[in-house]
């Protein structure tokens, strides 16, 4: 199989081919995601909120990324790993952000890193794409700034807001990012950035012009119950499928049913 890397999504971009995006957080999932055919795999910060049970992508560590990263890449074929800075592992200054970055590449063998805003860490991306590590941005609705926005509403609604992220963007793409992730913003606007842009745009709830799509893997598969944005569109109810095959199994324990004669030694 050949590998997926940076020239690859940009190829993909230059010839108008869309590129998939899912996250994974563990070995056996990563292996169905890579196997089926996703062009890039996102341990994303959201491992936070699906993995652990935090509220928020804040809590999250670095170490705790590393992990999760590390048996992701372990599973990844073909796949160009990506793995999210962690929130507190980046905004002190730009050399705790690349010390940050090399132990996601060094330790998890991660082959790229993504990390939220534009301007304001246009230094600590600099370096960080300095030492040969590519970068990924982040821009629109960052649930790393969840306590400044309040709210997980649609952002960029207003033209100051819609400005400063056409600037980011073209910052970001100045600076040497390979893509750019843009979440919950309007369509329109997406469609501007990245027709405005040469280097791909990945959107989540972000209409349909950006150059690929990304979704949590848990919202998509319907394992989350109760997770139902407008932009999710839900493949399966793993949820129903899980929870039914426990309760059988539960069911079969106590009736006896479970281990038969042939299911024993
Ligand atoms: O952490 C994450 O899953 C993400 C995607 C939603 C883009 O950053
Ligand atoms: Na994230």
């Amino acid at each position: 199989i050949k590998r997926i890397t940076t020239n690859t999504i940009q190829e993909m971009k230059v010839r108008g081919e869309k590129i998939s995006m899912l996250t994974a957080y563990d070995y056996s999932m990563a292996t169905i995601v890579d196997e089926a055919g996703t062009d890039i795999i996102l341990v994303g910060d959201s491992a936070s909120n699906v993995m652990a049970g935090h509220e928020t992508t804040l809590p999250i560590t670095l170490d705790q990324m590393i992990y999760h990263a590390s048996s992701v890449v372990r599973a990844a074929k073909r796949a160009l790993v990506v793995v999210d800075l962690p929130f507190g592992s980046y905004q002190g200054n730009s050399k705790e952000a690349l010390n940050s970055a090399i132990r996601i590449m060094k330790e998890a063998g991660a082959h790229a890193v993504k990390i939220e805003g534009g301007v304001e860490i246009a230094e600590s991306v600099s370096r960080i794409l300095t030492a040969g590590i590519p970068v990924m941005g982040h821009l629109g609705l960052t649930p790393q700034s969840i306590y400044k926005f309040g709210t997980y509403t649609v952002r960029a609604k207003h033209e100051a807001e819609a400005q400063k992220l056409r600037e980011d963007a073209l910052k970001l793409q100045e600076l040497g990012c390979f893509g750019i992730v843009l979440e919950k913003i309007p369509a329109k606007l997406a469609q501007e950035v990245s027709g405005s842009l040469q280097i791909p745009t990945i959107g989540i709830g972000a209409g349909q012009h950006c150059d690929g799509q990304v979704l949590v893997i848990h919202d998509m598969l319907g394992i989350n119950k109760g997770f139902k944005p407008r932009f999710l569109r839900q493949y399966s109810n793993m949820y129903d499928i899980m929870h039914d095959a426990i309760k059988n199994y539960n069911s079969d324990v106590k009736s006896n049913s479970f281990p038969n004669e042939k299911e024993q030694y």
